[in-house]
């Protein structure tokens, strides 16, 4: 089976091209030629997702799916969450860190959850698929992996922010790999 990931994002491609198997190819959006932006004017994870799934579907007719993620902030009622890939106003992740920072800085409660949302799109279904991890924003910056949040994101039960640990632990368990693990799933249960 073909399925579209529309994305540009060709690591994020490989690592889930690798989990599927040979029985789906994914195809990216540079595979179709596609060159413009995806509009992502929605509210929500799921709308956002559910928007970028099907505008693909509306120009290709073909099997899609699309992710948004989001980092919610219980202090800051949800914030940045759908924001969340340029807070400050620019897609820089030292900015982008600074201001949450910035926002925390007279608050007690740290608490913060990572959310994946996944929406597939063919002819005949729409799904979401939902993935999150539950932590903490860290007071500073730690550590030199991963990108975006991750030097201020402690996940729950871990004493080192997702930029201290190496790509492999990161890896086992956060918002994306439950999201896409559920997918997964779905995707070998049903075709
Ligand atoms: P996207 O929907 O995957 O593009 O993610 C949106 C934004 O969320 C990114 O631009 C990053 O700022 C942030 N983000 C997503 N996943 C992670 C992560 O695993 N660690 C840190 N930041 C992340």
């Amino acid at each position: 089976m073909r399925i579209i990931f529309a994305t540009n994002n060709a690591n994020k491609l490989a690592e889930i091209q690798h989990e599927l198997g040979d029985d789906f190819e994914l195809v990216s959006l540079s595979d179709l030629g596609f060159k413009g932006d995806i509009p992502e004017t929605g509210r929500t994870l799921e709308a956002n997702a559910l928007q970028k799934a099907n505008y693909i579907f509306d120009r290709y007719r073909a099997p899609v799916f699309a992710d948004d993620t989001g980092l919610e902030v219980s202090a800051l009622d949800g914030e940045p969450g759908v924001d969340t890939a340029h807070y400050s106003g620019s897609r820089d992740a030292d900015a982008n860190i600074k201001k949450l920072l910035g926002e925390l800085r007279i608050k007690d409660n740290r608490s913060a959850v990572f959310k994946t949302i996944i929406a597939f799109v063919t002819e005949n279904e729409k799904k979401l698929f939902a993935g999150e991890i539950r932590g903490h924003i860290a007071e500073s910056k730690s550590g030199e992996q991963g990108f975006g949040y991750d030097p201020v994101f402690m996940p729950e039960g871990e004493s080192r922010t997702f930029a201290e640990m190496s790509v492999e632990e990161k890896g086992k368990e956060n918002h994306r790999v439950r999201a896409f693990r559920k997918f997964i799933e779905f995707l070998k249960g049903s075709y």
